[in-house]
């Protein structure tokens, strides 16, 4: 599969997701599978650039090519800005959000909202592909089925995108409306991928390799991206390719390979965000990863009060040492379970936080 010049390892995406798609994290899940992860939304703002956060956000140190940087954004002129600032700083695919629900800038809504105005849309979208094209990097769209039941118009935006030189698009099968609500449905997928000659990415509820088999026998997409899913199991991306290549399912990772992945995880967490914010914002990676294993609620909640990365990290040591005396692998998280439990963790607190900023 290939964006513009770049050709992917394989079609199975690591989907956007603010606060948690960070740079260690989407090394991790291309190390363990994923053949291409979009970093999390970086605002159009200008004056939200210098801030640590958004610094942060474009940290791509040692990231492998492609790096793909989400832009949002309500202004075209501010969008192209946006697009043309992070070529600067490696980007070497912009992605436009339309697909985030709960996302206001400047006071208006941006993301999935700009669905429901057609003709701005298509501004951002000229925008952006003209200040890319300078520096061949293409330009990529994720959208949603459309604002609500009433007005599901990805197919036109689709068409005007394509049109307008965008060279892939992603789809989340919900609409606006839906938020998280609901289950993601794939027809209107399948009719975009139809209508299009880009690659086309499904997206919205892929929590299984079944799952996702289904997905792209059923749309004809190109690709698949994960999101909610890969929380505290990265892994899921090697899963998925396996059984695609074999039909067999893998076994679950071993407790003692999870521990390391883990603890490399906190270690590259903690270079980039610091210590203080580092240990806490690694809490919630640290919760995913115990949810669904024996103790873990109680271990959730005792390490929730480390304030430190030496006893988190021992904490997290410990925790898989004492799994491991019962059991040489993971169990199997039930399905069901990972994006219920997710629902609505777009709002997390730090998303909060983003908008009160913006
Ligand atoms: C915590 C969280 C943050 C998200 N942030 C973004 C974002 O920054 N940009 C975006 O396009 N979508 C964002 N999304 C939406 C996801 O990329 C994805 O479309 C959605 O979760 C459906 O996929 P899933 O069912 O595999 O999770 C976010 C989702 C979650 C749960």
């Amino acid at each position: 599969m290939n964006i513009g010049p770049f050709t992917l390892a394989n079609n199975l995406f690591a989907a956007p997701m603010a606060g948690v798609t960070d740079r260690p994290f989407r090394q991790l899940c291309r190390m363990l599978g994923a053949g291409y992860a979009v970093s999390e939304m970086v605002t159009s703002r200008k004056d939200l650039w210098n801030t640590l956060k958004t610094s942060r956000r474009a940290n791509h140190d040692g990231e492998a090519a492609p790096i793909a940087v989400q832009i949002a954004g309500t202004d075209a002129a501010m969008m192209a800005e946006a697009a043309a600032h992070n070529i600067d700083r490696g980007a070497q695919i912009i992605d436009i959000n339309m697909g985030c629900p709960a996302k206001k800038v400047c006071n208006k809504w941006a993301g999935s909202a700009l669905m429901q105005d057609e003709p701005l849309a298509l501004q951002i979208i000229e925008a952006v592909v003209s200040a890319c094209a300078p520096h061949n990097v293409p330009v990529t769209l994720k959208m949603r089925t459309g604002w609500s039941q009433s007005h599901k118009n990805a197919v036109t935006i689709a068409r005007a995108a394509e049109n307008a030189g965008v060279q892939m698009l992603t789809v989340h099968g919900r609409t606006r409306e839906q938020g998280y609500k609901g289950h993601a449905e794939y027809d209107t997928i399948a009719t975009v991928k139809a209508a299009v000659r880009i690659p086309v990415v499904a997206n919205g509820d892929i929590n299984t390799p079944e799952k996702a088999r289904e997905v792209l026998a059923c749309t004809g997409a190109d690709a698949v991206m994960i999101g909610r899913a890969a929380q505290g199991r990265p892994w899921i991306f090697r899963e998925i390719a396996h059984f695609m290549a074999t039909g067999t399912r893998l076994a679950p990772p071993l407790v003692a390979e999870v521990k390391r992945l883990l603890l490399d995880h906190l270690q590259d967490h903690y270079a980039l965000y610091g210590e203080f914010s580092g240990v806490r914002t690694a809490r919630k990676h640290i919760g995913w990863y115990v949810k669904s294993l024996p103790q873990g609620e109680a271990f959730r909640d005792r390490m929730n009060q480390m304030e430190d990365c030496g006893h988190q990290m021992q904490a997290v040591a410990d925790f898989f040492d004492a799994l491991a005396v019962h059991t040489d692998r993971m169990p199997l998280a039930r399905p069901d379970t990972l994006l219920a439990e997710a629902e609505g963790r777009e709002r997390t607190e730090e998303m909060e936080k983003e908008e009160k900023e913006a």
